[in-house]
């Protein structure tokens, strides 16, 4: 009796402690595309190459875990949440192995997980590789609850041989038939159990055709694809069918030609059921080499499905959910009750230049250690700058009233083609006095694809268009 109430106690306290925790990082009200996302560790969440699952009413994201030197297997990290805005980190889900495909120094990439209906088993689909991407290969990993550990089985057979290809994603039929989709336009229908594959569905030879993503709506399949570029965004598209065999009908692109899918590769493609509608959310990454894991964003937005046509003709900077509706609302991170901070209030470290065009007021330096700070009282803040050909890195900084970093960011301004937005928005934290600093770095994101073509930034800039604070 007596441990009991001690113990009940305690776990009052930790609640509490808990809670605390979490109130002092802070949480946000929306899904913002292109900014880094703090975890409930105040880390930056590192989930590329992701898949979703909703299990008992939580969603469960799990994706590339990633380093910010290398490209070497990191894990597959899982982190869950409730209402799609604030991640808490639940594990590593798939560890580095000792050795074998996915040991040191290996390559793995999208994994995808599925719940078994037959067995109840959760089945991990993933993408192993030698670090040229000259081993390609699907493995495949098991385990009892969502969140893992998944113990690696191998590679994924199909009538006994390993399927020797690279991009990959998972489609789960309503019928409860799981799929792999591959590069090129292949599909595979797995076994009962998951575990092996039954029959090649389709093979529609596209070339290129990468991260590979299939959604139905309708009565119809939606096969998103992307083009050959490794982490250089494209315009990607899609094929639409009635039935998984095909025909598949070549439908253009999905997002404005130009807008590179508004700067992100397709991962996969979540339905959010709720009671009145169901909304398709196509997951995107932008890509930052070699800073993959504090740099690569998110770029997640509902597709509107009209038919055969899915489209994403407005990029919403952030929107809200009502995911037991499933009903999408729109935030503007610039007008919503965040008023801009008089330029004055701006200290500038170094050499920045600042540009008058079109009314807007564009200071930009690529100067190794230039920065700008900003202290405000308020309960979150933003940023917008242009990103560009030239963009660079720039590490950000939010202290406290006492001179305590409470957030740590590096963020990517490279960006194919000129474009202004959201760069940086704190988590909405208690009123107070708090100053954010962001820091030009003297690097930028530069990498080589598989055929050794060079991609990437061409410069350091980083640039400042407004600050946003929240009361
Ligand atoms: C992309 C692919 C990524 C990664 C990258 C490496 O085309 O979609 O998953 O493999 O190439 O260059």
């Amino acid at each position: 009796m007596k441990i009991n109430r001690h113990l009940i106690l305690a776990f009052a306290l930790l609640l509490i402690a808990c809670n605390s925790f979490a109130q002092k990082l802070g949480k946000y009200n929306a899904i913002y595309s292109g900014i880094p996302w703090f975890d409930n560790n105040g880390k930056v969440v590192s989930a590329h190459g992701a898949n979703m699952v909703k299990d008992h009413g939580k969603f469960y994201l799990f994706g590339e875990a990633h380093s910010d030197t290398s490209n070497a297997f990191a894990g597959f990290n899982c982190y869950s949440s409730d209402n799609l805005y604030n991640w808490k980190f639940e594990r590593i889900a798939l560890p580095v192995q000792d050795s074998g495909k996915l040991g040191p120094g290996r390559v793995g990439e999208r994994p995808k997980v599925l719940r078994c209906p037959k067995t109840g088993e959760y089945i991990m689909l993933m993408h192993t590789d030698n670090l040229a991407y000259k081993d390609p290969c699907v493995g495949y990993a098991t385990a009892k609850s969502i969140t893992g550990p998944y113990k690696f089985q191998g590679p994924l057979l199909f009538n006994g041989e390993p399927v020797r290809k690279w991009d990959m994603g998972t489609f789960n039929d309503s019928d409860g038939t799981g799929y792999l989709i591959i590069h090129s336009g292949l599909l595979f229908k797995l076994a009962d159990d998951y575990k092996s594959i039954t029959e090649k569905v389709v093979d529609n030879k596209w070339r290129g055709h990468e991260s590979p993503a299939i959604f139905k709506k309708g009565g119809i399949y939606f096969w998103l694809a992307s083009d050959l570029t490794s982490w250089e965004r494209n315009d990607n598209f899609y094929y639409t069918a009635t039935t998984l065999k095909g025909p598949w009908i070549a439908r253009g692109n999905f997002a404005p030609k130009g807008t590179l899918t508004w700067n992100s590769q397709t991962t996969f493609v979540m339905p959010i059921t709720g009671a009145n509608d169901t909304t398709i959310m196509f997951m995107g990454d932008r890509w930052s080499y070699p800073h993959q894991a504090s740099s690569a964003t998110y770029v997640w937005q509902p597709i509107i499905v009209n038919g055969s046509t899915a489209s994403i003709s407005q990029y919403m900077e952030g929107w809200q959910i009502n995911t037991s509706a499933a009903v999408v609302r729109i935030i503007d991170a610039r007008n919503k009750g965040i008023n801009r901070v008089n330029k004055t209030g701006i200290q500038y470290k170094g050499n920045w230049q600042h540009t008058l065009s079109d009314t807007v007021l564009i200071s930009r330096s690529d100067q190794k250690g230039d920065s700008f700070s900003v202290q405000y009282n308020g309960t979150q803040i933003g940023f917008y700058g242009q990103a560009g050909p030239d963009g660079g890195y720039a590490r950000v900084i939010l202290f406290d009233n006492k001179g305590k970093a409470m957030l740590h960011a590096m963020i990517d301004t490279y960006s194919k083609y000129p474009v202004t937005g959201l760069r940086f928005l704190s988590p909405v934290l208690p009123k107070g006095l708090y100053t954010l600093t962001v820091s030009v770095l003297g690097e930028h994101g530069s990498w080589s694809d598989k055929q050794r073509s060079d991609y990437g930034s061409k410069g350091n800039f980083v640039s400042l268009e407004k600050i946003t604070v929240k009361d």
